[in-house]
């Protein structure tokens, strides 16, 4: 399975901040925020991963992340021209999906707790969608899903005013090769944006979005507020100082999905320096 990291965007809910610098560089305590999705996908096996965003950042994304060798991985990089809509990545990722199923995760979602590994393995086997759902205290800020005891899809609607379950979509997304086909059809909503909710919808009428409530004790946050992003920050620190782990760390995630040995981890240690991060893997090294 090949994934797909959307970090383009306007981030307008963090102006100034994202006034000169993307949103999804910004840190979330010790580590840019693009790491936390990244690792993401390496965790689950996903180690051919495109990142997608404007003209203007993307280049700093590249200074940040290279190839994706140094991780095992292989990294490509394409522009959205204008961010047209989540929906749009499948578009502008056709080259590098080539037929194949696909994971889209949004570059200012951090999800800790949660192994994707089996729903990656189950799209090789099987067509159609899986998506997840979360219980949040305000949907209305969200894509809203409902969902049968077979834990099919039945209803999903974009930012509704009354919504009809308290289950959030968070943003990570699994498709079948078909995904590239429906997402061309899609028209722009009244937004002007090609939306995620759209294509899902897509599947749901075929009867074949999968909705999976995330694990208990899971954790799903969104950073797109200056709050959450405060809050996303304190939640990794808390975490790691308590515990001892290190949150979203790809060269950790590439180790533990076995896309480099431990001599390589050793070398990322040592190239991480004096820094907090460095010393964190240093530290899981010695466990
Ligand atoms: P949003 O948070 O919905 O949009 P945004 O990042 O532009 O922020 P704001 O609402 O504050 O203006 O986007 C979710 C994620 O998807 C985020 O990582 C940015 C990314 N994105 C794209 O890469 N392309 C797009 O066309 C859109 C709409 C979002």
């Amino acid at each position: 399975m090949k994934g797909i990291v959307l970090a383009g965007g306007k981030g307008t809910r963090l102006h100034p901040l994202t006034q000169a610098v993307s949103k999804q560089l910004m840190p979330i305590y010790d580590k840019p925020m693009i790491y936390y999705p990244i690792s993401t996908l390496i965790a689950a096996g996903i180690h051919e991963i495109l990142i997608i965003s404007t003209p203007q950042d993307l280049p700093l994304f590249e200074r940040l992340l290279g190839d994706g060798s140094a991780w095992g991985c292989q990294f490509q990089y394409v522009e959205q021209a204008q961010p047209n809509g989540l929906a749009e990545a499948l578009i502008l990722g056709e080259a590098f999906i080539d037929q194949s199923p696909v994971a889209l995760i949004l570059g200012d979602n951090l999800f800790y707790g949660q192994n994707f590994t089996p729903f990656v393995q189950a799209m090789q086997r099987t067509k159609g969608a899986a998506i997840f759902a979360y219980r949040v205290n305000n949907p209305s800020r969200y894509g809203v899903v409902t969902f049968d005891d077979q834990n099919r899809g039945t209803s999903l609607e974009e930012k509704p005013e009354q919504p009809r379950s308290s289950f959030a979509v968070p943003g990570i997304y699994f498709y079948d090769a078909t995904a590239v086909e429906k997402a061309k059809k899609l028209a722009p909503s009244s937004r002007g944006e090609i939306e995620i909710t759209d294509l899902n919808k897509n599947y749901l009428n075929e009867g074949s979005l999968k909705v999976n409530p995330l694990s208990q004790g899971a954790t799903w946050l969104d950073t797109g507020t200056i709050d959450s992003l405060l809050e996303a920050s304190q939640f990794v620190q808390a975490l790691q100082s308590r515990q001892g782990v290190l949150v979203g760390s790809p060269e950790l995630a590439a180790f533990q999905s076995k896309a480099i040995d431990k001599n390589q981890l050793i070398d990322l240690a040592e190239q991480s320096g004096a820094s907090a991060y460095g010393q964190a893997l240093k530290r899981f090294l010695h466990q």
